[in-house]
């Protein structure tokens, strides 16, 4: 394939990045992958909006399911997120052959275990970088950095609504409601921000890693979740008296015996850090993940979590793998990544 041929379901703020990058960083690309990567068609309910950016050489439609069946589209960028008409537009491309990829970690952790399969068996790849973490590489780094490490513990501040919500409220003493408008203005926050500050999309992501990390199903529901909407400014001025700072995190900790692992809690809470801990200095929409492993000891993972260009590189980023290997090595990215070869297991949680 000299050429990938793709197609866009969603021009908002993510796809808007996307379409961004493959036009204006075309010429990179193509020399860094020896093949070009082309923006073929995009869809989107709304064409009328000016995006700042030239489309024209773009096939345009309202209509997502002209380009999950399309012949000339290799892979389709499903940036629409939330669980449905999300699954079935990406379950149709994969039933058509073409490849996936999405940001979208409500569909990943909610039907990643019907659709990895199905990927599997048309010899399809699905990526998903840019569902964890915006534009930090978490997940090849679980995948590649710590390919040879039993992990120890997976935590992180993975929603970038949040940790903007927080910092404002501790810093400037700024109003809750406030601050969560101007996450939703700057694109940060879901369609629904109660995913965010009612730490659902953390759950989401969280479920993605642990399966990552330990070789586990996905299991979403499974993760105890509470969000920061009950957090007030005397929570936060108390826990500063006390040398502590207040971030929702995700954590993931095995239970077992050694690297085989047979249990994995999962949970979201706003939780206490010392002032002075790395994952305390962590601020703004910035997301940041650490890892443990029993050879690699403690790494961390920092960036921006949310917003156009940082998830919209790690999209592109997946693209441009699956554009590397196929179409003889998509076993690289059919997931979850690291566990292809290795049966997975259905841990307790
Ligand atoms: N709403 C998400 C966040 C977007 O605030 O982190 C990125 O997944």
């Amino acid at each position: 394939m000299n050429e990938v041929r793709v197609g866009l379901l969603g021009l908002g703020t993510i796809g808007t990045g996307v379409a961004r990058i493959l036009i204006e960083q075309q010429e990179l690309i193509s020399r860094r992958l020896g093949k070009n990567v082309r923006l073929v068609a995009a869809a989107d309910r709304d064409l009328k909006t000016e995006r700042g950016l030239d489309l024209s050489g773009v096939r345009l439609t309202d209509d997502a399911s002209d380009i999950v069946t399309a012949d000339d589209i290799d892979l389709v960028v499903e940036l629409i997120g939330g669980y449905e008409p999300a699954r079935t537009f990406v379950a149709t491309a994969l039933e058509n052959g073409k490849h996936a990829v999405t940001a979208n970690k409500a569909l990943i952790a909610k039907h990643g275990e019907e659709l990895f399969p199905l990927a599997a068996s048309k010899g399809v790849a699905i990526g998903f970088e840019a569902a964890v973490g915006g534009g930090i590489p978490c997940l090849k780094a679980l995948r590649e950095g710590c390919a040879a490490n039993a992990v120890e513990s997976v935590y992180g501040i993975l929603n970038g609504t949040c940790n903007f919500i927080l910092t404002k409220m501790e810093n400037e003493g700024a109003d809750y409601a406030d601050v969560l408008k101007e996450a939703q203005e700057l694109g940060y926050a879901e369609a629904d921000p109660t995913f965010d500050v009612e730490g659902i999309d953390t759950a989401h992501k969280l479920s993605i890693l642990a399966a990552m990390a330990y070789g586990s199903k996905i299991k979403f529901d499974e993760v105890f979740t509470e969000g920061i909407s009950k957090i007030t400014a005397a929570d936060i001025e108390s826990a500063s008296e006390l040398g502590y700072r207040i971030k929702l995190l995700g954590i993931a900790k095995p239970h077992g015996d050694g690297s085989v692992v047979d249990k994995v809690e999962m949970r979201v809470h706003p939780t206490l850090v010392p002032v002075n801990s790395q994952i305390a200095q962590v601020s703004d929409s910035y997301n940041a993940v650490q890892v443990s492993g029993d050879f690699v000891e403690h790494t961390m993972y920092f960036g921006r979590g949310a917003g156009e260009r940082p998830t919209a590189s790690a999209v592109v980023a997946d693209i441009m793998d699956i554009a590397r290997v196929s179409p003889d090595g998509v076993e690289y990215l059919a997931p979850p990544m690291a566990y292809v070869a290795e049966e997975r297991r259905d841990l307790q949680t």
